[in-house]
């Protein structure tokens, strides 16, 4: 048989992915310092609202919208209203998660061989996504500037669209922020972002999955994070749901929001409507328990922010210091810390080693294309005396080789 090229993805296990399935199958235990999974670390979702939510969701009759159910957009747009933001419910397009949304927009936008540009450093499911679609993921590089951190690099991004000289280039993806680095977009950003997306033709992918999730003491209130959610200078889609909004990745309930010029507002969800369609994806009894879902939001959302707060103050007193080595990079919001390390050796030796010697599984910065030295992404959701001890093992680690320097 020969398979599609979309599907050919490269074999095999890297070094670190052999490295911790021996050890697992050794039988020893070791502490996943780049968990992301809500459910498994004490975030709870209050189970008797989920529960109670999703049998009254169950009596929902099937009624078939390409946008997801009314009952539920709505109730979408109304929890929005309450924390000030204008949404139109038919703007709204409900599906299943936030990769699946991606998937819909690389239909609705790029042809086989056109492109996206994706944040890099950043989230590697990107490339997958795009790849799936037959659409090529070009990065735009984030500078980092300790400690007033990071910044979208305009003058490569600019030579980037300049070389494009077939129009391939579609949509600019924005994380909001960005997975791994931790940074919003800025107002002053984002004018420019405007006069480029107009120049060539480009439409916002806005993937505000995180965007609720700041590290307060971070932000600096001079330069605050922008929402896109309605953004009308240039068509622009936000991607939202939710895994991350509510800690619920195993609920799967994720959307798009149209936004922007009206006749390209139009245009846009004529043919979302189509795709959407060919799926129909969301699940009716959660649609329907979107509201009474949201409810809860404040909840976990408070509990989820503290977590975050506590667990970065405790990888900045475990980590940094005046003779310290290491330091962790400026972090306003998402639910991971970046952690610079001195180079003693290749990432993943140095990956593979925290894991044999320490029993600490943490997530390289190769894996988020990181250049120019050695990073570590940490987990910013996991319960604070986990991470006071996977601190303390991470920083012996590197203390024994400074020892032996
Ligand atoms: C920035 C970002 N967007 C989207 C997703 C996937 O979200 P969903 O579970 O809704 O597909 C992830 C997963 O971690 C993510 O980091």
């Amino acid at each position: 048989m020969i398979f599609s090229e979309r599907a050919s993805f490269a074999g095999g296990l890297n070094a670190l992915a052999i490295a911790r399935k021996n050890l697992a199958a050794s039988g020893r235990n070791y502490f996943d310092l780049s968990m992301s999974n809500p459910t498994q670390v004490g975030l709870t979702f209050p189970q008797d609202v989920l529960a109670e939510a999703l049998k009254e969701g169950a009596r929902h009759g099937y009624a078939p919208d390409p946008h997801g159910l009314e009952v539920s957009r709505r109730a979408i747009a109304a929890h929005f209203a309450g924390k000030g933001v204008a949404l139109s419910p038919e703007r709204l397009f409900l599906c299943a998660s936030t990769s699946e949304a991606y998937s819909y927009l690389f239909k609705l936008l790029c042809d086989p061989g056109d492109a996206v540009l994706v944040p890099q450093p950043g989230y590697p499911l990107f490339d997958n996504l795009a790849k799936l679609e037959c659409v090529q993921a070009v990065g735009y590089e984030l500078d980092y500037e300790h400690p007033l951190g990071w910044s979208i690099d305009f003058e490569r991004l600019c030579a980037r669209l300049a070389g494009d000289q077939e129009g391939k280039i579609k949509a600019i993806v924005l994380i909001n922020p960005n997975n791994p680095t931790g940074s919003y977009l800025d107002e002053t950003e984002l004018e420019e972002l405007v006069a480029l997306c107009k120049e060539y033709s480009l439409a916002i992918i806005a993937d505000q999955v995180f965007f609720d999730f700041s590290i307060d003491s971070s932000i600096d209130p001079s330069a605050p994070p922008v929402n896109l959610y309605g953004f009308d200078q240039v068509l622009t889609f936000v991607l939202d749901g939710f895994s991350k909004r509510l800690c619920l990745p195993q609920v799967k309930l994720g959307w798009i929001y149209v936004s922007g010029p009206q006749e390209e507002v139009d245009a846009s969800s004529r043919r979302l409507e189509i795709i959407a369609d060919a799926f129909l994806s969301a699940g009716t009894p959660i649609m329907a328990s979107a509201g009474a879902l949201l409810a809860c939001e404040n909840e976990i959302q408070t509990a989820t922010k503290a977590r975050m707060e506590r667990v970065l103050q405790i990888y900045k007193q475990e980590l940094e210091g005046p003779l310290s080595p290491h330091r962790v990079l400026r972090c306003e919001g998402g639910w991971t810390a970046l952690v610079q390390s001195p180079a003693f050796d290749d990432e993943e030796v140095l990956a593979i080693g925290l894991l044999e010697e320490k029993g600490l599984y943490a997530h390289p910065g190769f894996f988020f294309d990181m250049r120019g030295g050695v990073f570590f992404a940490l987990s910013l959701i996991i319960e604070p005396e986990d991470a006071h001890r996977a601190a303390r093992r991470y920083f012996e680690f590197f203390d024994s080789y400074c020892r032996n320097a």
